[in-house]
C-alpha cells in the first residue's frame, strides 16, 4: 500500500528517499515519485518500479536537501503519472509553492475540490491528494506548520501526509490521522516515513506519531503538537535493524524465503514459553482472563483464517463460545454485544485499517477487554489493546502471508491452552504433552518442507489450469481457505475452498476432468467422511490432489494424486498442512511467471478501508 519517506538535511537527500522507497516496495504499489527543493520545487514520477524512477533521476540530475517521496497504490484515479504523488500547488504567480504526498483516503475531497475549483484552483489529477495540496496552499500564511494544523481540521477520512513549501526551504511538515507516520531522528537531519523499515538505512532512532499529531521537521529540531494543537513529546525508540529481513539469501523470492523461515519463526515465537501462563499475554492477563466468558475474533485476509482455525481449538479446549468475524463486516453492523467477550484482533502488520476500526468499534460497543496477536510490536493495534502476544515471524515482505500465519496459529494455540488451564480443563500431563508437541513443531515443519520436489511436479500441472477447488473439513477447512487464497493471490488462478461436506450443495456442479480438487486430508476423526467426499469428486471425473498424512491409507490411483505428510500432528496439524499449500501456490505462480512477491492489484499493509 502507499508509502511515504521525507527528509530535511544538509546533504543531497535523493539517495535516502529512493532507498526508503525501495524498502517500502514490498508493501505493493503501482506508481512512485520524489520531489525536492532546489531553488524551486522539482519532481520525478514513474508508473514503473522505483529502480526506473532512480534511472530517471540519475539522468535529470535531480537533487536537493529537503524532499518527500511516495509509493502509490491507486484508490482515486488510475495508476498513471499525472496521478502519482507528490502533487504540487502553485502560488498566485503560477510558481509551484506546495509539494505534498498522502497515504489514506480523504472522504470529503469532492466537497473541498468544488470549493477550491470555484476559487480558481486547477486540478491536474483525479486524486483526493491534490485537493489537500491546494487546500494547504490556499490557507498558507507564511507558516507551513500552522497552516497544516488548520488544513487537516478540514479533512475527514484517514491520512498521513508530508508536505513542504518553497518559501520555507529547511522544513517538512507531517500529519497523521488513521494512517501510520513515524519520525526518524538523525544528526543534522531528520526524517519522516510511513514505516520504520523505510529508514533502517539512515537511523534507528524512531518516534511514533499518534492520531491527530502534526510534526514540524527541521534539520536540528522536531516539534510535535497533538490533536488539540498542544505541544507534546513522543518517546524515542531504538528499533532493531531489518537488514537480515531484506537480504534474500539463496532464495528467488521473499515468499519462498519466508516459507522456509517458518521453523525459525515458530521457534522464536515460542521463545521463553515454559508453560501456559497468562503473563505471556501481559501483566494484567490473569485478571482479564478470569473476567471473560466468550471470545470475539476480528481480522482480515490470512489473519482471519488463523482466527477461524483457532475457533476449533478455543471452543473444544476452553469451552468459551468463540465467534470469528471479518473486520470490515463487523465494523458496520449492529451485533448483539456481550461486553464480557474478549476481543481478539489478529494482524501481521497491526496497521490494517478495517481491523483497527473494528477494534475501536468493539470498544465503543462496550467490550471491556482486548488482545492483539500481532507481528509488529510498535503497531497501532498493539498500542490500542490491553493485552498482546507478539509473533516473532520477523519482517514479512512477500504480499502473500506465510510465516505470519503459522506464527499466529502458534500464538493462538498458546492462548487456547492458557485459557484451558485457567479454566481447569488442562491436566499437568496434557500441558506437558502439548509443550512437547509445540517444541517439536519446527522439526516437523522441516520434514514437510522437504516435500518441495514432489510439489514442484504438481505445480506444472496446476500452472495450466484456470480454476481449482480446495476441500477440507473441521479445523482444516480454514486451511483449505488459506490454500485457495494463496493460489489466487499469486498465480491468478480462480480458486475456491469448501468444507468437503458442502460439495454436494453446489460446487460439485463445477467438477469435470479439467477441475483440480486439492484436498487437505489429515488422519483425524473426519478422514472416512472426507474419503466419501473424494469419491464424489472421482465419480465426476475430477482430478484429486490430496495432501494426506502418512498413516491415512490413501494411495495414488487413476485421477488421484497423493503427497504424504510425514506424520499426523493432532491438534497442531493445521500448521503442518498449510505448508504444502503455500509451496503449491508459490511453485504454480513461478511456473506461470507472475510477480510472486508483488502480485497485481494487491498490497501488503492495507491501511485504507
Ligand atoms: C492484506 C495482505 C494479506 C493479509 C491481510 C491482513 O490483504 O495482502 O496478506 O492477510 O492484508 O493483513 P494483516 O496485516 O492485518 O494481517
Amino acid at each position: 500500500m502507499c508509502g511515504i519517506v521525507g527528509a530535511v538535511s544538509t546533504r543531497n537527500i535523493i539517495p535516502v528517499l529512493l532507498e526508503g522507497l525501495k524498502r517500502l516496495e514490498y508493501r505493493g504499489y503501482d506508481s512512485c515519485g520524489v520531489a525536492v527543493l532546489n531553488g524551486g520545487l522539482q519532481r520525478a514520477r514513474s508508473v514503473a518500479r522505483v529502480s526506473e524512477l532512480e534511472s530517471q533521476i540519475a539522468q535529470s540530475g535531480l537533487e536537493g536537501s529537503t524532499g518527500i517521496s511516495h509509493t502509490r497504490w491507486a484508490t482515486h484515479g488510475a495508476p498513471v503519472t499525472f496521478n502519482a504523488h507528490p502533487h504540487f500547488s502553485p502560488d498566485q504567480s503560477g510558481v509551484n509553492r506546495i509539494a505534498l504526498v498522502h497515504n489514506g483516503i480523504i472522504e470529503n475531497y469532492e466537497e473541498i475540490r468544488t470549493e477550491l475549483k470555484a476559487l480558481g484552483y486547477v486540478f491536474e489529477s483525479q486524486t483526493d491528494t491534490e485537493v489537500v495540496a491546494h487546500l494547504v496552499n490556499h490557507l498558507y500564511d507564511g507558516d507551513l506548520f500552522g497552516t497544516v494544523q488548520r488544513s487537516v481540521k478540514r479533512l475527514t477520512g484517514a491520512y498521513a501526509i508530508a508536505v513542504f513549501c518553497k518559501d520555507e526551504p529547511h522544513r517538512v511538515v507531517g500529519a497523521r490521522f488513521g494512517c501510520p507516520l513515524i519520525v526518524g531522528i538523525g544528526t543534522n537531519e531528520n526524517f519522516l516515513a510511513s514505516d520504520a523499515m523505510a529508514l533502517s538505512g539512515s537511523t534507528d532512532q524512531i518516534l511514533y506519531l499518534e492520531e491527530g499529531d502534526v510534526v514540524d521537521l527541521q534539520r536540528n529540531a522536531v516539534r510535535i503538537t497533538d490533536k488539540n494543537d498542544q505541544p507534546v513529546e513522543r518517546v524515542i525508540h531504538t528499533v532493531s535493524a531489518y537488514a537480515g529481513d531484506i537480504d534474500l539469501g539463496p532464495y528467488r523470492h521473499y515468499m519462498q524465503k519466508e516459507i522456509f523461515e517458518q521453523p525459525r519463526a515458530i521457534t522464536d515465537t515460542l521463545e521463553g514459553v515454559q508453560g501456559f501462563v497468562p503473563e505471556l499475554f501481559g501483566t494484567s492477563a490473569g485478571a482479564v482472563f478470569k473476567d471473560i466468558d466468550a471470545i470475539q475474533i476480528l481480522a482480515c485476509g490470512t489473519s482471519l483464517y488463523s482466527g477461524m482455525t483457532a475457533r476449533y481449538w478455543l471452543e473444544s479446549l476452553t469451552g468459551l463460545p468463540t465467534q470469528v468475524e471479518i473486520a470490515s463486516e463487523y465494523r458496520y453492523r449492529t451485533p448483539a454485544v456481550n461486553p464480557n467477550a474478549l476481543i481478539v484482533v489478529i494482524s501481521q502488520s497491526g496497521e490494517t485499517a478495517d481491523t483497527l476500526a473494528a477494534l475501536k468499534y468493539a470498544k465503543e460497543l462496550g467490550h471491556r477487554h482486548s488482545l492483539a496477536i500481532c507481528n509488529v510490536g510498535t503497531s497501532a493495534m498493539v498500542r490500542e489493546t490491553e493485552l498482546s502476544y507478539l509473533t516473532r515471524a520477523g519482517t514479512e515482505i512477500g504480499v502473500a502471508s506465510t510465516k505470519a500465519f503459522t506464527t499466529q496459529l502458534t500464538a493462538l494455540f498458546l492462548l487456547t491452552l492458557t485459557l484451558a488451564k485457567m479454566r481447569g480443563r488442562l491436566s499437568d500431563e496434557q500441558e506437558h504433552a502439548h509443550l512437547k508437541n509445540l517444541r517439536h513443531l519446527p522439526t516437523a515443519i522441516q520434514s514437510v518442507l522437504a516435500l518441495e520436489p514432489q510439489i514442484i511436479a504438481w505445480a506444472d500441472a496446476f500452472a495450466r489450469k484456470e480454476n481449482a477447488l480446495f476441500l477440507g473439513r473441521g479445523m482444516h477447512y480454514p486451511i483449505a481457505l488459506e490454500g485457495a487464497l494463496k493460489l489466487k493471490e499469486i498465480s491468478y488462478i480462480h480458486a475456491e475452498a469448501y468444507p468437503a461436506g458442502e460439495l454436494k450443495h453446489g460446487p460439485l456442479a463445477l467438477v469435470t476432468e479439467e477441475m483440480p480438487v486439492v484436498t487437505v486430508a489429515p488422519n483425524d476423526s473426519l478422514i472416512e467422511k472426507l474419503k466419501s467426499n473424494m469419491q464424489e469428486v472421482r465419480a465426476r471425473g475430477g482430478q484429486l490432489y490430496v495432501f494426506a498424512d502418512a498413516d491415512s491409507h490413501i494411495s495414488s490411483s487413476e485421477g488421484l494424486h497423493v503427497i504424504r505428510l510425514p506424520e499426523h500432528y493432532g491438534l497442531l496439524s493445521p500448521i503442518l498442512h498449510v505448508i504444502p499449500l503455500q509451496l503449491l501456490a508459490y511453485h504454480t505462480a513461478l511456473a506461470r511467471g507472475t510477480d510472486v512477491d508483488k502480485p497485481r492489484n494487491l498490497a501488503k499493509s492495507v491501511t485504507v478501508e
